[in-house]
């Protein structure tokens, strides 16, 4: 029987193209839009492999649901709050993402946030659409440089180390950095160290954040944090949502305890507060950071490298779970 792969929502033909062979059946949700829970559980029904995105709550009915023949849950993001990992493990189903197919177009997006946010480029916008330009005034929308100032990097995966790099050679900015690991790289290539939260929050003037989505990174910047912030900082978001207490971001952006905030994720996405959108110093994006055809596109070969891989045994080179790795042989 030729495997069967479920596909919550449509993802254009030629970024999967492999799969669309006959040595697969493909149940694809021809719909644009998310599956309710129910409508994911009956497509799901009888699957060997679900292709999800990060838009689906893949948790333990939706593994249920498919059924005992499901081995993989190849989700269509680099991050995987999405999916309940440890019901997946404990059922040996595997778990895989697409890390760094879309590391060049997030770091760009979050440079873009940076540097929109410091020089106030959407405000600006909007004053000249509404008819305020009169003509150039000494202090009219003043900004800020960036040369010189220090970007506190929150999470330095590829993600983190890219915007770094390129902040440091193209900005000249100064690096520090948040992370479990000591990234001897990063320090080498940008005189960056590695410094505690509340360390880097005290002295940053860009703080972005690039962990992921974890009980222990659930509201990592609130109140608290936000205290220590410099009333000129700026804070920087591509990673997820929950990482910010929003509520706290509000308050301290009303009261300009910060200078200004770039947004591509929400706490409530796909919800974002009218409060937030009523602010003039917060930059709003639609979690769009990885939408570039390249990146969407590398991330569709690696879905599809992450499924062959695992309908042949073979170690998929996006596993996230792994502690299933030895069920499956390694690539030679
Ligand atoms: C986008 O948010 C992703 O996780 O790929
Ligand atoms: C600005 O336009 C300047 O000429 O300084």
């Amino acid at each position: 029987m030729k495997p069967k792969i479920a596909v919550t929502r449509p993802i254009p033909r030629q970024w999967i193209k492999p799969l669309l062979s006959d040595k697969y059946t493909v149940i694809m949700n021809k719909e644009n839009r998310v599956l309710t829970q129910s409508e994911l559980e009956s497509l799901v029904k009888g699957a060997n492999v679900i292709l999800s995105l990060l838009t689906d709550q893949i948790n333990e009915g939706v593994m249920k649901a498919a059924g005992q023949q499901l081995v993989l849950i190849a989700n269509y993001a680099v991050g995987y709050d999405n999916i309940d990992i440890q019901s997946a493990t404990n059922r040996e189903i595997a778990v895989t993402n697409t890390p760094d197919a879309s590391t060049q177009a997030v770091a760009e997006h979050t440079m873009a946030l940076i540097l929109a946010a410091a020089k106030k480029i959407v405000e600006a916008d909007g004053f000249v659409r509404a008819g305020k330009y009169k003509f150039w005034e000494p202090q009219l929308l003043m900004g800020q440089e960036l040369g010189g100032k220090t970007l506190g990097i929150v999470g330095c995966g590829r993600i983190g180390n890219l915007v770094a790099i390129n902040c440091y050679h193209g900005l000249g900015m100064k690096i520090v950095y948040h992370d479990i690991n000591k990234n001897y790289e990063l320090e080498r290539a940008t005189h960056a160290y590695q410094v505690s939260l509340s360390r880097l929050l005290e002295i940053s003037d860009i703080v972005s954040l690039h962990v992921p989505l974890l009980p222990s990174t659930h509201h990592m910047i609130s109140t608290p944090e936000f205290a220590r912030m410099k009333e000129t900082a700026i804070l920087i978001n591509t990673a997820r949502g929950p990482i910010v207490d929003e509520r706290a971001l509000i308050k301290a952006l009303k009261n300009k305890k910060l200078f200004a905030a770039g947004l591509d994720v929400f706490e409530n996405e796909s919800k974002v507060s009218p409060t937030l959108k009523k602010l003039y110093n917060v930059i709003l994006t639609p979690h769009i950071a990885s939408s570039t055809l390249p990146a969407r596109k590398k991330m569709g070969e690696m879905v599809v490298k992450n499924i062959e891989a695992v309908l042949d045994n073979k170690l998929p080179p996006g596993l996230v779970n792994t502690e299933l790795k030895s069920n499956f042989e390694e690539e030679i």
